[in-house]
């Protein structure tokens, strides 16, 4: 069981999003790439090293001369300069060339570092995705985003560095904390409404199955969020424009994230943050009440919070106004014309922000 959809730039394949049920493809799509004799580095953190690096590096290492492994803690604290710092000992100090690979194992935090990594060790070097989350399956694995952290600013040091194949094997998810799926699905969510009804339509309609994380339908929803996303990317890969889409819920959801000193899930701030975007929708005559208490009703369906308490409308703004979203000192935001239609709207208020922060502030 499986699928694959290929990412162009022009009329240029760039590289293959494998889907499958297992890991049992890997081998072989990794030597369609080229690798004999080459290096090969698999970064992943120490969760993901216990569940699955001994498979990973097995079937990998008869398409390459050498696999080595660098393991780092887990969690978005380690997300920084310094553990950069360290893979570029650990490359250095095994003689990687230009022409040698790294492998991201794992969610976000690996796929976004060991990128950056690839970026910029000897000016760039070739890299493969293998996110075993829900949130880097449908988001951070696709489009080439890479970076770290840097001090209290999310993703503040990167490059846009595309991957030379994302492998995603579904079933992973099945070792996922319960939190960590639900995260996700705020992603997951936001793709539906920026783009298609009828995929927001499908989620509202299977979510016992999509709970249970059912094989078939994790292929099928990954499917679907990822074919939205490989559109979008490949229309603005630098975000000049269109994939600035992505970013719905992002502006408020990432400031309310921050605000909470990172304590709740990226997912879950991007769902309220959906939420406070939708609610300005309505003020704005585009979505109707029914379609924003529709949203209301979907999120805790799939475990998200729908407000949020202790911090105030003000910290938010403030916040807000720190981001990468900014554009000339405008917020660039994203609003539904209705479920399905995004927009980039430049002339949101700081006002109209706060009265829709009101919708998921306790
Ligand atoms: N996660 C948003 C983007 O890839 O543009």
């Amino acid at each position: 069981m499986g699928e694959r959809l290929t990412v162009h730039r022009g009329n240029a394949p760039i590289y293959d999003i494998v889907l499958s049920g297992s890991f049992d493809g890997l081998a072989h799509e990794t030597a369609k790439l080229g690798l004999e004799g080459r290096k090969l580095c698999i970064v992943t953190d120490t969760t993901v090293a216990q569940l699955y690096l001994d498979t990973v590096a097995g079937l990998l290492k008869d398409c390459c001369g050498t696999v080595t492994t660098f393991i780092f803690p887990a969690g978005e604290a380690q997300k920084n300069l310094d553990t950069v710092r360290d893979l570029y000992r650990h490359l250095i100090l095994h003689r990687f060339d230009r022409k040698d690979w790294l492998v991201a194992l794992g969610g976000g935090v690996v796929g976004d570092l060991c990128g950056y990594a690839a970026a910029t060790y000897l000016r760039g070097v070739s890299f493969i995705q293998i996110p075993t989350t829900l949130l880097s399956q449908v988001d951070s694995s696709i489009g080439g985003k890479t970076g770290v952290d840097f001090d209290a600013y999310k993703n503040m040091v990167g490059a846009f560095h595309m991957p030379k194949l994302v492998y995603t094997n579904v079933t992973t998810l099945c070792t996922l904390p319960e939190e960590q799926y639900s995260s996700g699905m705020g992603e997951i969510i936001k793709h539906g409404l920026i783009r298609d009804r009828n995929y927001y339509d499908w989620l509202k309609n299977n979510r016992t199955r999509i709970l249970t994380r059912d094989e078939g339908i994790c292929l099928e929803m990954i499917r679907r969020s990822d074919e939205i996303k490989r559109q979008v990317v490949e229309n603005d890969p630098t975000e000049q424009g269109e994939r600035a889409l992505l970013n719905f819920g992002h502006t408020l959801g990432h400031a309310i994230e921050k605000c909470m000193g990172f304590s709740m899930l990226h997912g879950h701030c991007v769902g309220l943050g959906l939420l406070a975007a939708a609610d300005i929708s309505v003020s704005r005559g585009l979505l109707t009440k029914a379609e924003t208490a529709d949203l209301a009703g979907l999120l805790p369906e799939y475990g998200m919070p729908l407000t949020v308490e202790g911090i105030q409308a003000d910290e938010i703004l403030a916040a807000a106004g720190n981001d990468k979203k900014m554009d000339g000192g405008q917020i660039r935001f994203i609003l539904l014309r209705s479920i399905g239609d995004a927009y980039i709207d430049m002339s949101v208020t700081m006002d109209e922000m706060r009265q829709g922060l009101q919708a998921v502030l306790r």
